[in-house]
């Protein structure tokens, strides 16, 4: 449940590290499950598509359900994340990417630590996300884009670049819900066309093809993105983002709500062996959440 020198090396160096069909099919069925259950409830955590009815993400799921707060503490999760960031880790975002067949959307190329630093206040990139794959992801499907080892240019800080025309024509959210801007396919901190063109003319662009109950953890510096998903094929992912203990944001002036950014500092007791059969089992889960 441990990365090995060699795979936290491949991490370090090309800002990604998928680990094939970590959880069985079994496990991905229990959790996919539940997403039938988030998805009819109404709250402000529920994102929708610019449809107005399919759902895009849901936010702070693991607060509130016993199995998605079984995976936060899943060892084979928290381990890598403590071996990534250096030291014990508390969940700072939890979100299911639903990416719908037929009509899932893009997310615009970006980096997420510029979101966490300008909005958030967090000190460090010392935090890390791991995606659990629910549904294959292939190259028909919206899959994740990314540019490898583009997270060694560290933060871009876009806003320097944004041109008049851009921010003009933004289709801007009110201030009260600001936030959403984050997460709607319309992203705040999205990099221009250029800075992408010379990224992967530096570094290359890959995507990320895996089986479902696979792992893939990525620093929160690369750059990364997905396309629409006009397949049949759905495309579900819990990302999870584990920020260091040591590394918990500063006061900012409008904080986003406590199921973007958590506020609940402790640190991740993993699962013990003996506690693991609590994700097959939804009514025996100790957990408090
Ligand atoms: C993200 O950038 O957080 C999500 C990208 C995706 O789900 O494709
Ligand atoms: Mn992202």
């Amino acid at each position: 449940m441990h990365l090995t020198e060699q795979e936290l090396l491949i991490y370090e160096n090309q800002g990604f590290l998928l680990l094939p069909e970590c959880f069985s099919r079994a496990e991905v069925e229990i959790m996919k499950a539940e997403l039938s259950t988030l998805s009819v409830e109404t709250s402000p955590q529920k994102i929708l598509e610019k449809d107005g009815k399919t759902v895009r993400s849901f936010h702070g799921s693991h607060t509130k359900n016993n199995v998605f707060n079984c995976l936060t503490r899943h060892p084979l999760l928290v381990y890598p994340a403590m071996q990534i960031v250096g030291s014990k880790v508390y969940i700072y975002q939890f979100k299911v990417n639903m990416k719908a067949a037929f009509s899932g959307d893009i997310w615009k190329w970006h980096q997420d630590y510029i979101y966490w630093y300008k909005e958030d206040g967090m000190p460090k990139p010392k935090v890390v996300n791991a995606m659990c794959l629910l549904d294959d992801m292939n190259e028909f499907n919206g899959p994740l884009f990314v540019i490898p080892s583009s997270h060694k240019e560290e933060m871009i800080d876009v806003t320097t670049y944004k041109n008049k025309v851009e921010t003009t024509n933004s289709n801007s959210p009110s201030d009260s819900n600001e936030w959403i801007s984050s997460f709607s396919a319309n992203l705040k901190y999205s990099l221009s066309q250029e800075l992408v063109t010379n990224l992967v003319s530096k570094y290359g662009i890959t995507f990320i093809k895996a089986a479902a109950g696979s792992v893939l953890f990525f620093d929160s510096n690369i750059v990364h993105a997905s396309s629409n998903n006009i397949s049949p094929f759905g495309r579900s992912a819990v990302i999870i983002t584990y920020n260091s203990i040591e590394n918990t944001p500063l006061p900012v002036q409008n904080p986003r709500p406590d199921f973007l950014v958590s506020q609940d500092y402790r640190p991740v007791t993993p699962l013990a062996p003996d506690e693991l059969s609590q994700f097959y089992s939804v009514k025996i889960c100790t957990s408090n959440p």
